[in-house]
């Protein structure tokens, strides 16, 4: 699909995103493992989430959605039941690495596949450590998708991540929830930690000290009702929109607001954004608020070490900002970026370079000079939804009309991207 967007004239009034997309993975999984129904309000309605809720289904649980309610009918922890056909992670990172935790306790095998990119991410940060735990797994050059893991008894392991990766710990935590004993799970900085919140909520016997984490093996989890925040990361295209556009301000609802993820408020408030939270409540263990953002120059900065980790996802957006910010952007230590849904330093810098902005690449970021100007371009998502929704905001700061290839990527995470962006774009 190819879309159209047009300069905006002012960003305002208040929207309410879609949820979490990381904080619904999380539910759906720990759901199905758990004792008895629980219901998932505000559930993501992106395609990365539904297949999340593919794959629960095919293990044999029952799951009904009524809008983004979802409710789902755990059957404990050894309620699962060997899939008829392969199971179907579609464009989602999070879904194959952390369910393959999953399934390395199950007493069957299952096998796992993915989309085009998906095929290409690499899984050996998660077959190592399962491997370790007493799990078989064959993938195509031992580290890609489809991945066949022949499940069984684990033994639990003291493990130190080698990258900074919360899918990767979730994988290693939800194996450990089927070990006698503890697994111990040790991450060289911090990432965002609504696993380990869930399973709390869920009733699993966990602690966390600085960056180790501690779980004992076969919790009895119990199905609870659950409302997810709104995701900070979607909220990430408004809130860098209304900095753009001249004369707005937007309230943003119901936002999670974990201090794992909300660096990137942090960030922004450092280089002069003039953002408020207004309101700040706790659901299920995960802080929530209101945010309102209105229109001003920022000056730029730099992105290094922890904050890098911290704003993986958001970097695209961040450079877009950083071209018309006063300094510029700098991105370091993010080889990251290059293994995600694409190349995302590669994907940055050629739309850049189609709607005419300077940008210097280096293996592990980039350097966006500031103060520059937005042409209007024809501008491709790749397939990924960060780069579609990333350059969408770059269209608002157009001199015309600009179009973006491939744009139903958006959905992955946020199929109501284009509506909404038309509705508070005046
Ligand atoms: C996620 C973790 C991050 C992030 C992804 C979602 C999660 O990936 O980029 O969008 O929900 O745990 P890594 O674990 O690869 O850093």
């Amino acid at each position: 699909m190819r879309q159209t967007v047009r300069p905006a004239g002012r960003f305002s009034g208040s929207v309410i995103l879609p949820g979490d997309k990381s904080i619904s993975h999380r539910y759906a999984m720990i759901a199905a493992l758990a004792e008895g129904n629980s219901r998932i309000q505000n559930y993501s309605t992106g395609a990365d989430c539904h297949s999340t809720l593919g794959c629960v289904r095919a293990l044999g649980i029952g799951v009904e959605e009524d809008g983004t309610t979802v409710t789902i009918h755990g059957r404990g922890l050894d309620g699962w039941t060997r899939p008829e056909r392969d199971l179907d992670a579609g464009n989602s990172g999070s879904t194959i690495r952390m369910i393959s935790g999953l399934l390395a306790g199950q007493p069957f095998s299952s096998r796992i596949f993915g989309d085009e990119s998906l095929s290409r991410r690499p899984m050996a940060r998660v077959i190592r450590p399962l491997t370790e735990m007493g799990a078989r797994i064959e993938a195509l050059d031992n580290q890609f998708p489809p991945l066949t893991i022949h499940g069984g008894k684990l033994h639990p392991i003291d493990y130190t991540l080698p990258v900074a990766s919360a899918q990767v710990k979730t994988c290693v935590l939800f194996a450990g929830l089927f070990c006698e004993g503890t697994t111990i799970v040790r991450e060289p900085m911090r990432s965002r930690d609504h696993t380990e919140i869930a399973l709390r909520e869920f009733g699993a016997d966990l602690q966390v000290k600085q960056r180790v984490i501690t779980l004992n093996g076969r919790p009895a989890l119990t199905g609870r009702e659950l409302v997810v925040p709104s995701d900070l990361s979607s909220a990430a295209f408004f809130l860098v929109a209304a900095l753009l556009v001249p004369g707005s301000r937007l309230v943003i609802q119901g936002v999670g607001l974990n201090p794992t993820r909300s660096s990137l408020l942090d960030f922004l408030l450092s280089i002069g954004a003039p953002i408020r939270v207004l309101r700040i409540e706790s659901v299920n263990g995960e802080p929530i608020g209101d945010i309102e953002v209105r229109h001003a120059p920022v000056r730029g900065g730099t992105i290094a070490k922890e904050l890098t980790a911290a704003l993986i996802d958001e970097i695209p957006v961040l450079a877009v900002l950083g071209a018309a910010s006063e300094e510029g952007l700098v991105v370091h230590d993010a080889q990251e970026l290059r293994i995600k849904e694409t190349d995302r330093i590669a994907t940055v810098a050629e739309n850049f370079r189609r709607m005419g902005i300077a940008v210097e690449v280096a293996a592990d970021g980039m350097r966006v000079p500031g103060k520059q100007k937005f042409r209007a371009a024809a501008f491709d998502s790749f397939g990924d939804h960060r780069i579609a929704m990333a350059f969408a905001v770059a269209a608002l700061g157009g001199d015309g009309e600009s179009t973006i290839d491939n744009a139903e990527a958006a959905s992955v995470s946020f199929p109501e991207f284009w509506n909404l962006l038309e509705r508070i774009a005046e």
